[in-house]
């Protein structure tokens, strides 16, 4: 069974952290749900991570929704949400209901997220009253990284402060199960965390949210340059490039494959040919 909205309700009830991490594909989404993940975020980081993207701008439904197959097809347990892409909910609400049922019925996940708060509220209360539960985003929003005029930590005055909190309310008015707060002082997501009873979700904001969310090629160590806010729990860059230098020395030196990597057969057969 997996992970639901109510399941993740209750976690903050009883204080238990909610755990999410991005995947954008089958053996990820695997291992990340075998490490013991609550949640799973096809981000459209994705755009910026896998597919070499400048920021998530250009990424689109087709390409979420093939990733998101691949990681609902790796799980059993986890809750998958589906990132909905930059314009493919602010143009309209209809376009917007199309959209998340998408991600439902062809991505095969049980959520989407998407970017905002009050201005996107509407459009919020009309995903979930069709059944399909809608996790908010606020804080640092990248999809509107030419708005803000660069990834920066937001909420710092009294003045921004007090809109992410109203953002933040009008969220759970709407009805999503959990909002992320990205890069928004502890102090104001600690706040936050108190004055809402929906989980907030972490990225930048400190201990105090219900649960921590980050991009798993930070914390696997796949690029040399990370935000501030992740941390390397692994380096896999160093353990991928070692490993297909060896590969090649060892072709290079005629030492691989040996037998055992390799198929034979009865040197009688070969004798007609
Ligand atoms: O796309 C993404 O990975 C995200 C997280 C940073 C929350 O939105």
């Amino acid at each position: 069974m997996r992970y639901t909205i109510a399941d993740i309700r209750e976690m903050k009830a009883r204080k238990e952290k909610i755990l999410m991490i991005t995947a954008y594909d089958y053996a990820t989404a695997r291992l990340v749900e075998e490490a013991g993940m609550h949640m799973i975020l096809v981000g459209d980081s994705l755009g910026m991570v896998v597919l070499g993207y400048e920021s998530t701008i250009p990424v689109t439904m087709e390409e979420m929704i093939h990733h998101t197959r691949a990681v609902t097809r790796a799980t059993k347990k986890c809750m998958v949400v589906g990132d909905m892409p930059f314009m493919t909910y602010t143009i309209s609400i209809e376009d917007a209901l199309r959209n998340a049922a998408r991600f439902i019925q062809q991505g095969g996940c049980q959520s989407v997220k998407l970017e905002g708060g009050e201005t996107v509220a509407e459009t919020v209360r009309r995903i979930v009253n069709c059944g399909i539960p809608v996790c908010g985003h606020i804080g640092l929003t990248p999809q509107s990284v030419n708005q803000m005029g660069g990834y920066k930590i937001q909420g710092k005055t009294p003045e921004a402060a007090a809109r992410l909190l109203n953002d933040a309310v009008c969220l759970e008015q709407a009805g999503a199960f959990a909002v992320v707060l990205e890069c928004v002082p502890s102090e104001l997501a600690a706040l936050i965390s108190r004055r809402i009873a929906i989980p907030t979700i972490g990225i930048g904001a400190g201990l105090d949210c219900d649960g921590q969310v980050q991009v798993v090629s930070d914390v696997l160590g796949f690029y040399e340059l990370a935000p501030k806010h992740a941390k390397k729990y692994a380096d896999l860059a160093g353990v991928i490039k070692k490993a297909v230098a060896d590969y090649a020395a060892e072709v290079r030196a005629g030492t691989f494959p040996t037998a055992k990597q390799s198929y034979s057969m009865d040197a009688r057969l070969l004798e007609g040919l």
